[in-house]
């Protein structure tokens, strides 16, 4: 295992759609290793691909003692919603708040390819949400409702 740098706000790579994983090989396995032990060195709550430079659609999320990887991720339901405070390694020193739906479920794939469904809800549904929007180019910046000062 390897840690991998995370990418910064400004990087166009943050920005790009990325693209689905339809290889299950041993590039997926160490990509995983590689995210979780770069998300647990940064205390994290969620990495995605993108973050670490790699446009696939491969995140990782880890609240409380739940911890996921999540291949292809899509949500597939939705309930409620939440607004609460938000941050993201990608984007040091920005905190705001954000509203997120308050349950969610998300179908996904496993480093296996096998598909599973994953349900969340306040922490680990705002985390699904805004790993998933990273595959797809959103920034959790675009959505803040209220700017929070750090500290
Ligand atoms: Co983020």
């Amino acid at each position: 295992m390897a840690l991998r740098n995370i990418v910064k706000d400004g990087d166009p790579i943050l920005r790009k759609k990325c693209r689905e994983v339809t290889e299950f090989n041993e590039r997926l396995n160490v990509l995983l290793d590689d995210m979780k032990e770069t998300l647990v060195l940064a205390n994290g709550v969620g990495l995605a691909a993108p973050q670490v430079g790699v446009l696939k659609r491969v995140a990782i999320v880890s609240v409380d003692d739940a911890f996921y990887e999540l291949i292809n991720p899509e949500i597939i339901e939705t309930a409620g919603e939440e607004i609460s405070p938000e941050g993201c390694l990608s984007l040091p020193g920005i905190c705001g708040t954000v509203n997120r739906p308050y349950k969610v479920t998300v179908r996904a794939q496993d480093r296996f390819g096998k598909t599973f469904t994953a349900r969340g809800e306040g922490l680990l549904a705002r985390a699904f949400c805004h790993e998933i929007d990273h595959l797809d180019g959103i920034l959790f910046e675009d959505k803040i409702i209220d700017y929070y000062e750090e500290a």
